[in-house]
């Protein structure tokens, strides 16, 4: 019998899930775990790699067994995972040198400020498409070696190995067999040519990172190799890898150039295809490939937004403003409007289009009249002002105005921050059946490379609308919001304070 099922594991910030999807790309079973972030200092964020590996074993095999699909019967396995959080480990053992520095980690800001005085950013964002700022890998590299004792010299011996998420599992999956990642995870990295498609030598020197330690770099649908049997009773392809963002533009089936995605997660991600163009942006949003099939890349405008769904949390486990999440959308929906209040979540600083590393979290507006749900509503309204940026960034990027936005993540879930959303960025928001894109994307990888699925016609077909949401917000509302909203984000920035 053909195997026509595809294990997922999709490593996220806060959880790691499993998912086994069938041959019509449907969902069989789903297995998820939250772990333990790290906050040593204001700024930083770690992760403990062990911890991961530990639930991505055991949401897998949970998922394995709750769907009934036995191991030897899976086609292949795909990863999708949290992109540009590094991890390093020696070779010989297997074993991390320290924890892993997570994407959203300020850490690194001196030494990026020190980057850009000495004039590097140009070069950076000629050949991978980024800027010089923490979020990415390299310098949170730099600063395990220069940290870790030892650490530096070993690296250069070789005898240290850096991966993002997806390759540290990979390594740990094939039973250390396998140093590899994915073309949309290197282009992470801040090393990486996303142009002539290898690791870039002068990169490497001036960002201090020794290239000895990098990863193979392959196609996205492609068998990297296969598990360890004694992990799951057999031995399982692993034959697709994708940055979390970019799989959820594939499994959004955004293939042809123009269309566009916004996840919501931890942060929220806009990515808008640009075909074989690599395009530049006059308004700080990065270049980056999509995906890369057959060694044909299709490549990606992105908007970086670092807290989306992270601000919910904050209103639960940070404030105990609520006590689920879930109760955001409830909230918001019983007061008219924030009262005047606005959040600007630079928890984590703001990502594109300031790129402001020192930016703190801010609340505008408080007065007596304001409660908890304004400030819920606040927090769901500051998600929706940021995409607003973002797509009118890539339209004066000359995209042109955007037919539609398809929406996933946990808060698309949300019909009354889609709403808002629709009528911010004033364009249709369409909300697909299956809002686990981000798994579903790294299924549709494996399933190219192991011939579950023929090509992008196929997976096409497999997607399918839930609903639409229309814009009906009158222009002045929209652009008296929006106002509001710019006045808060000038007052945040670290430039203004
Ligand atoms: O770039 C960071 C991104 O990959 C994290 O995604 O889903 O964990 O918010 P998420």
């Amino acid at each position: 019998m053909a195997r026509t099922h595809i294990l997922v594991i999709d490593q996220g910030t806060t959880s790691t899930r499993s998912i086994v999807f069938d041959g019509e790309a449907r969902r069989v079973a789903i297995a998820q775990r939250e772990f333990q972030q790290h906050y040593p200092e204001p700024g930083r964020v770690e992760h403990d790699p062990e911890d991961i590996w530990r639930d991505v074993l055991a949401t897998a095999r949970e998922a394995l067994e709750a769907s009934g699909i036995a191991a030897a019967d899976v086609a292949g396995i795909g990863i999708t995972n949290q992109r540009e959080t590094a991890v390093v480990w020696d070779r010989a053992s297997g074993l991390p040198i320290h924890r892993a520095i997570v994407w959203q980690d300020r850490r690194t800001a001196d030494r990026c400020h020190e980057l850009r005085t000495d004039g590097v950013e140009d070069l950076v964002r000629e050949r991978t498409g980024l800027l010089v700022d923490p979020y990415f890998s390299a310098t949170k590299i730099a600063w395990m070696l220069d940290n870790v004792s030892g650490a530096r010299a070993r690296a250069e011996r070789g005898e240290l190995a850096f991966g993002t998420i997806d390759s540290f599992l990979l390594w740990r999956l094939t039973g250390g067999a396998v140093h590899a990642t994915d073309v949309t995870n290197a282009s992470r990295t801040m090393l990486f040519d996303i142009h002539r498609h290898c690791w870039d030598a002068e990169l490497c020197r001036l960002l201090r990172v020794p290239e000895a330690m990098l990863p193979s770099v392959h196609d996205n649908a492609h068998v990297y190799g296969t598990t360890a049997a004694d992990l799951f009773g057999a031995a399982i392809p692993v034959a697709g890898m994708a940055g979390d963002q970019q799989a959820a533009l594939f499994g959004q089936a955004c293939f042809a150039p123009g269309t566009a995605k916004s996840t919501y997660g931890t942060g929220c991600f806009i990515l808008l295809n640009t075909g074989d163009q690599a395009a530049t942006s006059a308004n700080r949003l990065l270049t980056t490939p999509a995906y890369r099939i057959d060694g044909r890349t299709t490549y990606a405008l992105e908007g970086s937004i670092f807290v989306a769904g992270a601000a919910v949390k904050w209103l639960r486990d940070g404030i105990g403003v609520i006590t689920h999440a879930s109760q955001t959308d409830d909230l918001a929906t019983r007061v008219p409007d924030s009262h005047g209040v606005y959040m600007v979540p630079a928890f984590a600083g703001l990502g594109a289009p300031h790129w402001d590393a020192e930016a703190r979290g801010a609340i505008f507006g408080l007065t007596l009249g304001a409660g908890a749900a304004h400030l819920a509503r606040a927090a769901l309204e500051s998600v929706a002002f940021q995409t607003m940026d973002l797509i009118r960034a890539m339209a004066e990027d000359g995209s042109g105005r955007l037919a539609m936005l398809r929406v996933d993540g946990g808060m698309a879930a949300n019909d009354w921050l889609c709403r808002f959303l629709a009528d911010m960025i004033d364009a249709p928001v369409e909300r697909p059946a299956d809002l686990e894109t981000t798994a579903r994307g790294a299924a549709f990888h494996a399933g190219l490379a192991t011939g579950v699925w023929s090509g992008l016609d196929e997976l096409e077909r497999l997607w399918s609308r839930e609903r639409c949401f229309e814009p009906s917000m009158a222009a002045e509302t929209r652009d008296r919001l929006a106002a509001g909203w710019h006045d808060a984000v000038r007052r945040t920035l670290s430039g203004n304070r």
